[in-house]
């Protein structure tokens, strides 16, 4: 029998541990799940993990308070996500939580209370039997946003592996999936009403090997796409690890594998969109959807099956880097401008976005879209909708309904002063600006600056990162990286969510880069978005390293090909690929 860890090697960080004192729990065949209601996804989900790690069977307890059990209670007078972990002295571990979500991140506490043998599938050694010393731990996450963004478009990553993600996430105490569904270089997601977007938008013939400046290829096709029913899987599993999964859409730009499918919506009367294939190299693109009403009705059935797939509040609609060349030189953009009596093309984009603001608002749904939906916003709407003035009332004082989802003002049309609907969020990617515009016009926002918490960027200097690209961002980097900029004011603090990392997969062909590029990472972000840190230059990144040497080991058992602390090794280095790796400090920081 062996204490295998101590509570201090927990990552992320709690807010407070007591202890550990003298032995207190035991974990043998003796033990039982003593569930309340309300505690069930816990309780399932320990019996399948821990009871998998150490062959137990984990009955439900006789009684109440029972020895030998793991106690699952809620208590409602903490917040929904937070905790409470005790092991007591009856050979007894409690978890509190405030609602479901509370309990579940404290069964996660106790696995990693429980040693690395406890992140296994099955046991490696029978001799051992877990023990915990007494001790309290009291957490709560300082965001409710606590994301990570999955590019699926650009490679695509089989559901086994998503789950699995989710698992990841789960075990970092992370709550929201963004799948970024579709991209120039592929359409991941079956849509019933219009096949072709996966029979041909799903798959390339071939694919840039490295940074697109590589003269490289892999003549290997490459695809997939998730069916319905595979989404509906996705979603439920997140679900029972209380992650949501928010899906994005990426329009009007980054939308060359759905105009390879059906090409009436591109801009047909400036290229030959009818010889357009799937995009099998990488960058920004110019061919981007047609302004129309066919356009709008084709995305709104879009939406209308991914609702049905999604009950996430959020929406992602991207809203990107869409280069408006074609909408200049096309006579049908230019008189779609005209009719709508826009100033420019920048507003015709904005115009588009806010449709599908409107058409989600009606729907009960909300907005989100990257910083770039910010752009040609309120002169757009001045003309088009109806301004009023947000701060009457206020957005917190907004209704929620059960499931926490805002009401947002519609139908109606009203606007910020940002032209958008009261409830659409916004995704900073290019920095804080975006962000902070959003927030101080009182929209909620989730910070993920391309900075610090792109992960498809290179983890350090040198020959040996494999397709480096971007500028190099350590584990500490991550570590340090804060989500609310200085200077931000209260009111506009309070509209940021949470933040997000984002793994943008053209240089990760399969999983193993995908493990590579996120781990360790992915462990200092969850701490930043998770645990009460200090400001970035106090945070105790040397106490942080400390703690990761017993993190290895449980990444180790769970089998994450993470970057060595002394770098890559022979099979995780891509020799002679072409990366673009970026000097000096990144702009806008
Ligand atoms: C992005 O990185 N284009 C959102």
């Amino acid at each position: 029998m062996t204490d295998t860890t101590t509570a201090h090697d927990l990552v992320p960080a709690p807010l407070s541990v007591e202890g550990p004192h003298r032995r207190g729990f035991v974990l043998d065949r003796r033990t039982t799940l003593d569930a309340a209601p309300g505690t069930e996804t816990a309780e399932r989900w320990l019996r399948t993990t821990l009871g998998a790690a150490f062959a137990l069977p984990l009955p439900a307890a006789a009684g109440e308070n029972a020895p030998h059990s793991i106690r699952l209670r809620i208590d409602d007078t903490l917040a929904p996500e937070a905790y409470r972990l005790h092991v007591l002295v009856d050979q007894a571990v409690e978890i509190t939580g405030g609602g479901p979500a509370g309990v579940f991140w404290g069964a996660q506490t106790l696995r990693q209370l429980l040693g690395p043998e406890a992140f296994r599938t099955a046991p490696v050694n029978r001799e051992v039997t877990p023990g915990l010393p007494v001790l309290g731990i009291e957490d709560a996450p300082r965001f409710g946003w606590r994301g990570l963004m999955l590019d699926v478009a650009r490679h695509f990553m089989p559901k086994g592996d998503v789950l699995r993600q989710l698992d990841l996430m789960a075990a970092h105490k992370l709550n929201v999936l963004h799948l970024h569904l579709t991209d120039d270089q592929g359409w991941r997601v079956a849509i019933r009403r219009h096949p072709r977007l996966t029979e041909v938008g799903a798959w390339r013939a071939r694919t840039k090997w490295g940074h697109r400046a590589s003269p490289l290829w892999d003549e290997t096709p490459h695809g997939g796409f998730y069916t319905q029913d595979d989404i509906r899987e996705i979603v439920a599993y997140a679900a029972e690890r209380h992650i949501t999964v928010v899906p994005e859409i990426d329009v009007p730009g980054h939308s060359q594998a759905a105009i390879a499918a059906y090409p009436e919506l591109g801009n047909t009367d400036v290229v030959d969109t009818a010889a357009l294939t799937v995009w099998d190299t990488w960058g920004v693109n110019p061919n981007v959807l047609a302004p129309t009403e066919a356009t709008l009705r084709f995305y709104e059935g879009v939406f209308e099956e991914v609702l049905e797939l999604f009950p996430s509040t959020f929406v992602h609609i991207g809203g990107d880097e869409c280069p408006k060349d074609q909408w200049k030189a096309s006579p049908t953009a230019r008189a779609r401008i005209e009719e709508l009596g826009l100033a420019d093309e920048d507003e015709l984009q904005s115009w588009f976005v806010r449709h599908f603001d409107r058409w989600l608002a009606d729907r009960g749904r909300r907005l989100i879209g990257w910083d770039e939906i910010l752009e040609g916003g309120s002169r757009a709407e001045g003309r088009a909708g109806v301004e009023t003035d947000e701060e009457e009332g206020g957005r917190h004082d907004r209704p929620c309904d059960e499931e926490g989802r805002h009401r947002v003002r519609a139908p109606g049309g009203e606007t910020t002063t940002l032209g958008l609907a009261p409830g659409a969020a916004v995704s900073s990617w290019r920095g804080y600006g975006g962000g902070v515009t959003a927030a101080e016009a009182g929209h909620d926002v989730v910070m993920c600056p391309e900075q610090y918490v792109y992960l498809d960027h290179r983890q350090a200097p040198g020959e040996d990162e494999p397709m480096p690209i971007g500028y190099v961002r350590t584990l500490e980097d991550v570590y340090r990286f804060e989500p609310l900029p200085p200077g931000l004011s209260p009111e506009a603090a309070a509209h940021v969510l949470g933040a997000q990392a984002n793994v943008w997969t053209e240089v990760m062909e399969n999983r193993s880069r995908v493990d590579y590029q996120v781990f360790p990472r992915l462990a200092a972000f969850a701490e930043v978005a998770w645990s009460a840190l200090p400001a970035p230059e106090q945070r105790d990144f040397a106490g942080f390293e400390h703690r990761m040497t017993a993190h290895y080991r449980r990444l180790d058992a769970l089998g994450v090909g993470y970057r060595p602390p002394a770098g890559p090794l022979p099979w995780q280095r891509r020799p002679g690929v072409v990366g673009r790796p970026l000097e000096g400090a990144p702009p806008n920081v």
